[in-house]
């Protein structure tokens, strides 16, 4: 970690710095002098962050005052071509050069847009990120994964390329409603579980309403995601620790939108993921039970039951095996080998995965007693 201006801190991702604390803007207003005062700035957004965010990011960095602004829905819907389209368009009427920089102010949605026109208008502008939503700040904006969605299936289209600055400044988050904070906590509780056990402690313990306890952990959950992606920033091993809850919440994530009970957010399908993940990892003797049935009763504190159908665990298992299925019938999953420590690459088989949905369905229905 390197001390960064006062009242702020910056760790490298994967090369690309990540500015964290309440001085960060004060850091991007510095590069902005120091660095690109000479040229063009774009502020991308979408319509809730120009609205709750931007008069905050250009109050405290003024060199952006006259950026010129570009406007996209709300949601995963503007990550396609069609709003690819419009951007390059865009950028290339105001005839934007290669000089100019993008600046991603937005949620996850946002920075995965901005992040793959960046990399493709002109073979490449520079991106920074200023994320805005609580996933954005401890997960979508670090590591330099961009991309969109194609005929239905997410990130199916984009680039590992890292921005030329991270820049997460907390007090963003009060304009962002309850439920899209406690998408984001599931992935801190996930760094907790993977890599910190102190860390799963302090998120537990929380009062996630009150951002000023948050702030810290926001940081240290962001911290953590970029040290991750600094040892492995091609995505070859030990990144796959961040996929803890993923494989199997992917799955049910994708279905829920099939269905019609409501969608689930990506986090909450995570924390659904994380509770048959543990339970894998106890099957599979990795994990004592008494960690999984922390875990169990955190999740079952914060998230609401999704309704897992019997008749859905096929559609799961074909979901998850479009995705990443092994020759042999087999899985390979990030389990947990205690509270703050996961291991990449067991086997798992479809049968396991089953079970794990069966466990989930019943400890729904019938509480943790049933669950064994
Ligand atoms: N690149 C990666 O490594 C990575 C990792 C995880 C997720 N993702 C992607 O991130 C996306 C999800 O990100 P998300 O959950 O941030 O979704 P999002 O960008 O859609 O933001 C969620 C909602 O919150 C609003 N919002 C954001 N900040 C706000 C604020 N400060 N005040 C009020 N409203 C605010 C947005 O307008 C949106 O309506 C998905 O597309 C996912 O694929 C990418
Ligand atoms: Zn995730």
């Amino acid at each position: 970690m390197a001390a960064g201006r006062k009242g702020s801190r910056t760790v490298q991702a994967a090369g690309s710095p990540v500015v964290l604390g309440p001085a960060a803007l004060a850091a991007l207003q510095a590069w902005t002098i120091a660095e690109a005062r000479h040229v063009r700035h774009f502020i991308l957004g979408d319509e809730n962050t120009l609205r709750h965010c931007l008069p905050e990011l250009q109050g405290h960095v003024p060199a952006l005052r006259e950026a010129h602004i570009m406007a996209v829905a709300p949601g995963e819907r503007s990550k396609s071509v069609d709003v690819c389209h419009a951007l390059w368009s865009h950028l290339a009427a105001e005839a934007a050069d290669r000089q100019a920089v993008l600046i991603a102010l937005g949620g996850g949605v946002v920075t995965d847009l901005a992040g793959f026109v960046a990399a493709t208008y002109k073979r490449g502008i520079p991106v920074v990120n200023v994320p805005t939503s609580l996933l954005g700040m401890v997960d979508a904006a670090i590591g330099g994964k961009n991309g969109i969605d194609l005929d239905g299936i997410k990130n199916v289209v984009g680039t590992i390329r890292q921005p030329v600055g991270t820049y997460v400044h907390v007090p963003f988050l009060r304009t962002l409603g309850k439920r899209e904070l406690m998408n984001g906590v599931a992935e801190m509780l996930k760094h907790g579980l993977v890599n910190d056990a102190k860390h799963w402690k302090a998120v537990c313990a929380a009062a996630l309403h009150d951002l000023k306890a948050l702030e810290p952990l926001v940081l240290r959950s962001a911290e953590i995601k970029a040290a991750i992606v600094d040892e492995d920033p091609q995505d070859a091993d030990k990144r796959r620790l961040l996929n803890f809850g993923h494989t199997i919440g992917h799955a049910i994530e994708a279905r829920s939108w099939e269905s019609p009970q409501r969608g689930l957010l990506h986090g909450e399908a995570v924390a659904v993921g994380m509770v048959c993940e543990a339970w894998l990892s106890w099957r599979s003797e990795l994990l004592a039970r008494e960690a999984l049935d922390e875990i169990t009763v955190v999740v079952r504190e914060r998230y609401r039951p999704h309704h897992l159908d019997p008749v859905d665990h096929h559609r799961i298992l074909q979901l998850m095996a479009n995705d990443k299925k092994n020759a042999d019938d087999r899985f390979r999953f990030t389990l947990l080998e205690a509270i703050g420590r996961g291991r990449i690459n067991v086997e798992v088989t479809a049968a396991q995965v089953s079970a794990a949905l069966d466990h989930y369905r019943l400890l729904m229905r019938d509480g943790p007693k049933e669950a064994v």
